[in-house]
């Protein structure tokens, strides 16, 4: 559990959109710089291709993307995990051809006041579901499914979350319109707070303890590129 529980819910607020965060330039040179990156993690049993944005690339980028983002949010620390070869991160860019089922990314240190994160999306056709449910242990992924339950990766893999939230069935209309990918048990007691429907250019911003998960409208694939932030 977080150390610093009350500052982190202090903070905590609905899901907001930043309407034309970046312009038509800079989604291209975003689309070129992750051309440009090297593959950090391609997984073929999730379909996904991971590439983490490390400081030596497209540094006038980074300046435009972090001044945008520091007018955007009250102050923070960028908080994403480094590359495989130590190198400090300005985020995650996923390209995938799977819907990401639920999970939180709320990182592995206690001792952090973990804040929000960013979705930034390149492509369009998709929308990413954020609940109204909260999670204040580690970076979790919940799933029902032994087989999920027992696969190795980046988060926890648990069904805790049907314990902590009430039980009550799921909507099925908007299981049937959106989440066709997740089981509906798996969603017991869980409330959708918004739906962000993908649009280039608008940046979608969220609490860090917000479980979320991909729609499962997605059009042969998506690409998006995720900040990860902290309070100091
Ligand atoms: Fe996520």
């Amino acid at each position: 559990m977080h150390k610093y529980l009350d500052k982190i819910k202090k903070n905590e607020q609905k899901p907001f959109v930043i309407k034309n965060f970046i312009n038509s330039e800079e989604i291209k040179l975003f689309k070129k710089l992750f051309d440009h990156l090297p593959v950090e993690i391609d997984n073929k049993r999730q379909k996904i291709i991971k590439k983490k944005w490390s400081t030596n690339f497209f540094p006038d980028l980074q300046k435009t993307f972090i001044q945008k983002l520091k007018a955007n949010l009250n102050s923070f620390d960028l908080d994403n995990p480094k590359t495989k070869d130590g190198l400090e991160s300005l985020g995650l860019f996923q390209e995938s051809s799977m819907p990401v089922s639920l999970h939180v990314d709320s990182g592995f240190d206690f001792s952090k006041i973990i804040y929000k994160q960013t979705l930034l999306p390149l492509s369009e056709n998709s929308e990413t579901i954020i609940f109204k449910n909260r999670f204040y242990g580690c970076a979790t992924t919940f799933s029902i499914d032994p087989k999920e339950l027992s696969a190795k990766g980046y988060n926890k893999r648990s069904s805790e979350h049907l314990k902590l939230y009430g039980g009550k069935d799921f909507d099925t209309s908007i299981h049937e319109k959106y989440l066709k990918h997740e089981n509906i048990e798996n969603l017991k007691g869980l409330e959708v707070d918004f739906i962000f429907k993908w649009k280039l250019g608008d940046l979608l911003v969220f609490d860090r303890t917000s479980l979320h998960c991909a729609s499962s409208n997605l059009n042969n694939k998506k690409l998006g590129f995720t900040t990860l932030t902290i309070k100091l």
